[in-house]
């Protein structure tokens, strides 16, 4: 027999009175001689509902010794509830037990607060928790509102490959990819990995980015993105970095640094916007038990202009806003976490959009400006957070990408495929780099990308 979803019966989608199943497991269990409460969740959404068992049913005696996370099925009659914060609950006319929790003493999920360590060394039983679940919901909800955004918006979801063999960011962070013995690989004459025994028949990757591949279709669909996990091997053991992380990145023909920036701005108050009106009920949570204000903060956030600032100009707030940074400011450094959160926290109280970065602290492919030193770049800063978006417009001219190829020692014929988009009918386009973890922590306030992708792989850390 079919049930119902526990948050379409606490939206109203059923007739009171009506006879309904639902099946869940308990979150909490009161009881006396006469009645056992039952909170039953399923996931579908933060609340758990009421339900009402009288000790006229069969098994009244095992019901009243329910613990936390034994699984149920209901069946009962729909009425009002009569309790604060809740419209609807269920007066049980059957109670079958599906699965009970052994030695609940001992059951690692008992409820209590758990702190979010802990509730890493459980990574297959913390989806159980509020606080993952709302992640959860939280993290589907902004997925799917990206889909629909570039949907709505023309653009075709492109599936770049996962195993590759260039290096778009050219930072050297690759996990390598190969079939070769780890301890006694071939080896050529000269000392170095024969690769041509390997698998591929050649050194091969795990992405760090779809960008490269994806602006293959861009300059033949006009309009595309991929959404993907990527990987790097970087060994930055933060609250901001995950060694597998997913990215959204759009690419656009025809489109120029400020066609860029303004799509990411406008994907972001769109996702903002579907979050308020679809997951109220766990922002809610994450406001009182996470970080308050991320309500009124996304409400902002849709409603207000995202500051456009160069980064020269962010060079000199720096300089003279008289803090004492870790790290010395200069112009052509490449801005530290603090840098970024001063920007966005303190000068401009929002998110800032900084462009045209120095060319030597940024990646081959971005298209140089006319004063020969900075590159039409964009990053998005998020207050909290600091870098939520990195993106440019690309460099379309043959001649000064070859250039910029051989400053940066890579060689022009392995990304003959990437300079033929510039021989055969090249355009001006541009993309960027959303990294979805960074934006999932930003919505929620959780402190770590750690705790809002299922299974977090960082360094030293990766489990089953
Ligand atoms: O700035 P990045 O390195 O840009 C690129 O990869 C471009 N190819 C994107 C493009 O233009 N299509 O990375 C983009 C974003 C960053 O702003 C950050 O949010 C996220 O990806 N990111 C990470 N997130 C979690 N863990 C890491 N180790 C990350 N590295 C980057």
């Amino acid at each position: 027999m079919s049930h119902a979803a526990i948050s379409d019966v606490l939206a109203g989608k059923y007739p009171l009175k009506e006879t309904l199943t639902i099946k869940g497991w308990v979150r909490t269990v009161r009881s006396n001689p006469n009645f056992a409460f039952i909170n039953l969740h399923d996931g579908s959404c933060f609340d758990p509902i009421q339900v009402i068992a009288d000790s006229n049913l069969a098994n009244y005696a095992e019901i009243a010794k329910l613990t936390t996370s034994c699984s149920l099925a209901i069946t009962g009659t729909l009425v009002e509830s009569a309790g604060k914060g809740q419209s609807f609950e269920i007066q049980a006319t059957e109670v079958e037990i599906i699965g009970l929790v052994e030695d609940p003493d001992t059951y690692p999920m008992a409820p209590k607060r758990h702190s979010v360590e802990y509730l890493r060394e459980h990574a297959h039983l913390r989806p159980r928790t509020n606080l993952i679940g709302a992640v959860t919901r939280v993290r589907n909800c902004l997925a799917q509102a990206i889909h629909r955004y570039f949907h709505e918006n023309g653009f075709q979801w492109i599936a770049t490959p996962i195993i590759t063999a260039s290096d778009c960011e050219g930072a050297g962070e690759m996990f390598r990819v190969s079939t070769l013995d780890a301890v006694n690989p071939p080896m050529k004459d000269n000392g170095e990995v024969d690769y041509s025994e390997d698998f591929f028949g050649k050194e091969a990757f795990l992405t760090v980015s779809g960008q490269l591949n994806v602006e293959t279709y861009c300059c033949a669909l006009s309009k595309v993105y991929t959404f993907g996990p990527t990987f790097r091997a970087e060994n930055s053991n933060t609250s901001r970095h995950l060694a597998e992380f997913w990215m959204v990145e759009p690419e656009i023909a025809f489109a120029d640094l400020a066609t860029v920036a303004s799509c990411a701005e406008d994907m972001l108050k769109y996702v903002f916007k579907a979050v308020l009106a679809e997951r109220m009920d766990d922002l809610e949570f994450f406001d009182l038990r996470v970080q308050k204000g991320v309500v009124e903060r996304l409400k902002t956030l849709t409603e207000s202009e995202f500051v456009r600032m160069d980064y020269t100009d962010a060079i000199d707030i720096l300089l003279k806003s008289g803090q004492k940074f870790e790290f010395p400011v200069e112009w052509g450094i490449d801005l530290s976490s603090e840098h970024e959160r001063y920007l966005a926290e303190k000068h401009v109280g929002g998110p800032v959009i900084l462009q045209n970065y120095p060319k030597d602290i940024k990646a081959f492919y971005m298209r140089l400006n006319d004063d020969g030193k900075t590159v039409a770049a964009m990053d998005v800063l998020a207050p909290g957070i600091g870098e939520i978006i990195g993106g440019s417009q690309r460099e379309d001219r043959l001649d000064i990408l070859d250039a910029r190829m051989h400053e940066v020692d890579l060689n022009p014929e392995d990304y003959y495929w990437y300079r033929d988009l510039r021989r055969y009918g090249s355009v001006p386009h541009g993309g960027f780099g959303l990294g979805f973890e960074r934006l999932v922590a930003y919505v929620t306030g959780v402190q770590n990308v750690r705790d809002v992708i299922p299974f977090p792989r960082a360094p030293k850390t990766a489990s089953f």
